[in-house]
């Protein structure tokens, strides 16, 4: 039996197939690299790479076709928000089509346990409710966060009328190893370990900080997002459930830099520029959903970026 992880050369799928691997899993990845890299993969006969286009309806039959896949991870996205403003219907064909067909062939399979769909605290807009339950107000503003919320109403729904074992999670702002910076919409900490990398090597480079820096986000490693995706994926109770994924914890944008340029020893010069077109001022995760079954965060923000930076 195999486990399917789509998108799984991406920053969080690369994650979880290198857990999956080392639970002795036999891993399918189907990714078409136009984010990830092969190179992030684990070296093990135990994974199987398909170069692929999760949003082509054959390509996906036949992947059912070929392998029994027991469960099934969907991390595979036009993960840009603002690559989904530029071009929302490219998204929509990956974004919601791809799921959809990834869906029909999960119903099919009756050897399958479990369906997880990666969704994004991005449904919840700007809505101003804190800290975001699963019923705080959904609010989509972008075609990213509305192709995000069909797919996990579609995934839920599954459940509900064909009894397809599914579950969704909402992924707040996810950091660690791999992510990649080259955007200016890259994670914010991944743009700061790059500025930071560049300071340390004697390039000089500032950190734009938009906005008074005073906004919140809540941070979550990477390695908690994989146990908890673990723990969804196996757990009872989370048959046709949506979970949040974060810490709990809110932590104001400009803490973050000064906790992490502190443990990284580097001087780093602060631009203030102004916030963001659209940029959410407050939100964090209510995580008692996950709480309940079993998850609880490993990793404080000040250990998980010290993970991150000893790596680099
Ligand atoms: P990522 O871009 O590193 O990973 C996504 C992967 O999907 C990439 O490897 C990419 O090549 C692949 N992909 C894109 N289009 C594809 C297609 N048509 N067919 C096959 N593969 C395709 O991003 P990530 O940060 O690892 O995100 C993983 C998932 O989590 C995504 O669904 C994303 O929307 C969601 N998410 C991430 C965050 C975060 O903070 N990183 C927050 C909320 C939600
Ligand atoms: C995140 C998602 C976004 C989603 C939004 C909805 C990521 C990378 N982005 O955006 O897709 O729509 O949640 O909840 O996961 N910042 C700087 N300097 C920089 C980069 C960012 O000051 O160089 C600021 C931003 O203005 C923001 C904060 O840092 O206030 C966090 O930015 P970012 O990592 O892009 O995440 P979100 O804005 O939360």
């Amino acid at each position: 039996m195999y486990t399917l992880v789509t998108g799984g050369a991406g920053f969080i799928g690369s994650h979880l197939v290198k857990a999956l691997i080392n639970s002795n899993r036999k891993v399918v990845v189907l990714d078409d690299l136009s984010m990830g890299n092969v190179e992030n993969l684990p070296k093990s006969e135990n994974v199987t790479f398909i170069e692929g286009d999760l949003g082509n309806k054959t390509t996906v039959q036949e992947l059912f076709k070929t392998y029994d896949f027991e469960k099934v991870f969907h991390l595979g996205a036009v993960a840009s928000v603002a690559a989904s403003v530029e071009n929302p219907l490219k998204t929509h064909q990956t974004n919601l089509e791809g799921s959809l067909y990834l869906l029909e062939e999960a119903k099919k399979n009756k050897n399958l346990k479990r369906f997880v769909f990666a969704s994004s605290a991005a449904v919840y807009g700007d809505e101003p409710t804190l800290p975001k339950t699963e019923n705080s107000p959904i609010q989509p503003l972008t075609p990213y966060a509305i192709d995000k919320f069909a797919s996990e109403r579609y995934a839920l729904s599954y459940y509900q009328l064909y009894g397809t074992p599914t579950a969704a999670v909402r992924f707040f702002n996810v950091y660690g190893i791999n992510q990649n910076p080259s955007s200016p919409y890259s994670g914010v900490i991944s743009i700061l370990t790059d500025r930071l990398l560049s300071n340390k090597k004697g390039i000089e480079k500032t950190f734009t900080v938009f906005g008074d820096g005073e906004q919140t986000r809540d941070f979550v490693y990477v390695d908690d997002v994989v146990k908890a995706l673990l723990l969804v994926s196996e757990s009872e109770d989370a048959l046709g459930r949506v979970f949040n994924v974060g810490t709990g914890q809110p932590v104001k944008l400009i803490d973050m830099i000064n906790i992490y340029k502190k443990l990284s020893g580097v001087n780093l010069p602060l631009a203030f520029e102004k916030q963001r077109e659209g940029d959410i001022r407050e939100s964090y995760a209510d995580i008692n959903a996950l709480r309940s079954i079993d998850f609880e965060p490993s990793y404080t923000l000040e250990e998980g970026l010290n993970v991150y930076w000893k790596h680099e």
